[in-house]
This record gives C-alpha cells, sequence and structure tokens, in this order.
C-alpha cells in the first residue's frame, strides 16, 4: 500500500520538477531575443534629453514657458543645418544675481533662450573655427551674438557680459549638438553695454580643460581617436592641450 504511494508521489514530483524546468527552459529564449543594436533614432526629444542630462531644469523650464523648445526641436527635426544648444546648469542661474532674470519681459525671456543656441550643428572641432568669425549670430538674430575664443584648446563663449566655457559635451550626434557651459549668456542686446567690471580679473586660463567632469557624464563615451597623434614624442604642450581639450569634448553621454 505504502509502495504506490511514494511512487505517486516522487512521480508527481519528478514531473511537477521537470515540467517546470522545462517551463524554465522553454521561458529563456522568450526572454533573451531583445533586439540586439538598438536603432538610432531619428530624431532627438530635447525635453527629454534636457530633463535626463544636466540638471538643466531651470533652463528647460525656461525653454518651456516661452515655447522655444518648440523652435529648437523644429529646428533639430525640420533642417538639414541642425542645432547647436549651449544649457547652463541650474547652478549658473542658481548663481545669476547681478542683472537679474527676474525683470524679464517675455520677448526678452525668449530672446534670452534663442541666445543660447546657434541655428546650425557644430562639433567642438569647428569652434575653433569659429573664433576666427566672431561675432557669431545666435538664433535670436541680429544684434544677439557671441564671441567664440579658443584657449588652450577649450572653447570659451563671451556675450561682453558673460564669459564661459564649453565645459561638457552632452550630445553631440548630426543634427543636434548640446553643451553644457558654467554661466547664463546675458546679451547686450537686452542688458546694455553698460557692463560693470568684473570684481576680480578674469581667472587664467584653466591649466587642465578636461578637469571639472560634471556629475552625470559618462566617460565610457571616450573615444580611441584621441590618442593617434601620440606617435610623436615631441609632443608640444599646446598640442596636448588640444588632445586633452579635444577628448574632453568627446564626453558624450549616451542617451
Ligand atoms: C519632431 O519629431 C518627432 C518624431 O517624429 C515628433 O514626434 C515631434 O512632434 C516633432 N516635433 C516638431 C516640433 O517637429
Ligand atoms: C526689477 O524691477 C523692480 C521693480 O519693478 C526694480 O525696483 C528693480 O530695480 C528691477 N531690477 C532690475 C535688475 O532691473
Ligand atoms: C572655417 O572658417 C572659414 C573662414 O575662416 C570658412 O571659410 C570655412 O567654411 C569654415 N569651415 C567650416 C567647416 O565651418
Ligand atoms: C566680439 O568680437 C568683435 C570682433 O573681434 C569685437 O569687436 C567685439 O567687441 C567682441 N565682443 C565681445 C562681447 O567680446
Amino acid at each position: 500500500m505504502e509502495l504506490p504511494f511514494i511512487c505517486i508521489v516522487s512521480l508527481t514530483l519528478l514531473l511537477s520538477i521537470s515540467t517546470s524546468s522545462h517551463a524554465q527552459i522553454a521561458k529563456a529564449p522568450a526572454l533573451s531575443p531583445t533586439p540586439a543594436p538598438a536603432p538610432a533614432p531619428d530624431f532627438v526629444n530635447l525635453r527629454v534629453l534636457l530633463s535626463v542630462a544636466g540638471p538643466f531644469h531651470t533652463f528647460l523650464s525656461y525653454l518651456e514657458s516661452t515655447k522655444v523648445i518648440d523652435t529648437f526641436q523644429d529646428q533639430a527635426n525640420n533642417t538639414e543645418e541642425g542645432i547647436t544648444l549651449f544649457v547652463p546648469k541650474d547652478s549658473a542661474f542658481a548663481s545669476q544675481k547681478k542683472p537679474s532674470l527676474s525683470n524679464l519681459t517675455d520677448d526678452q525671456l525668449k530672446s534670452l533662450c534663442l541666445f543660447h543656441a546657434l541655428p546650425h550643428y557644430y562639433t567642438l572641432s569647428d569652434f575653433k573655427n569659429l573664433s576666427n568669425m566672431s561675432p557669431v549670430s545666435t538664433f535670436a538674430g541680429g544684434e544677439y551674438t557671441v564671441n567664440f575664443t579658443d584657449i588652450t584648446g577649450t572653447a570659451h563663449l563671451s556675450s561682453g557680459w558673460t564669459d564661459t566655457k564649453v565645459s561638457s559635451s552632452v550630445h553631440a550626434t548630426d543634427p543636434v549638438a548640446v553643451y553644457q557651459i558654467d554661466k547664463v549668456l546675458l546679451p547686450e542686446a537686452i542688458f546694455g553695454t553698460d557692463i560693470p567690471p568684473t570684481p576680480a580679473p578674469a581667472p587664467a586660463p584653466d591649466i587642465s580643460p578636461a578637469a571639472d567632469s560634471p556629475s552625470g557624464v559618462s566617460e565610457t563615451g571616450f573615444s580611441s581617436t584621441a590618442s593617434k597623434p601620440s606617435s610623436s614624442p615631441k609632443l608640444s604642450s599646446s598640442w596636448s592641450h588640444l588632445v586633452l581639450a579635444a577628448s574632453s569634448g568627446m564626453l558624450v553621454v549616451l542617451l
């Protein structure tokens, strides 16, 4: 009497084990075939990009309230030219006290937003070229121009009121380039030319352009192309600065 019972129990146990392991085996292939290389999106959603990088929440909220985000997205979607954005971090807006942004009219705020973009896609290496073409027209047009300068391989932007550097590359795939800058760009066309002298003289150009790698910027995007000029042992210091800057420029956050 006992034997058949044990047989039945062990048989059912065996069955359940085998079916469950069978189910696992059968299930496994269903989970694994994730589409191998995710197809590159054919457009960049600037809203999403700016909300996950940075933090750029203040700038994004200005872009939203002025609807300039749609102008930029349209340029990114529908033009061959593409777009280059210079995005100040939240901390840049927080420390922007002297000419306050709180008094600006809607139109001025809109121009301020447009002032942070160029209606063309530029790579970091293009900025060296742009420095020979200053002043450069921004998306805001007219007198809303910025000057580019190249200081030991790091691109600096100047608007009279503001002198800031491109501190990292957030996204740079044709037709959309987004670079982080350290300060809010203040156009003379809004704030006038009566610029108070800076309290302290501009600090000496950064020795290490790659230094301030902000939070959230992954270094996995480094490309090996930067190491290629190391063939010559007599690397001049300005060359190595350039290489440093070029490689720092390749800190592309892959989204
Ligand atoms: C940009 O393209 C995306 C995807 O095609 C679309 O959803 C979005 O509405 C477009 N935006 C503009 C402003 O053209
Ligand atoms: C902002 O507006 C207030 C009152 O309207 C004024 O007192 C203040 O000086 C203005 N600030 C700037 C920076 O223009
Ligand atoms: C670089 O600048 C020169 C003028 O200095 C201009 O003719 C040329 O088209 C520029 N090249 C690019 C790629 O923008
Ligand atoms: C920009 O460059 C032009 C030409 O070199 C110069 O006249 C102008 O003063 C510069 N503007 C700023 C804000 O540096």
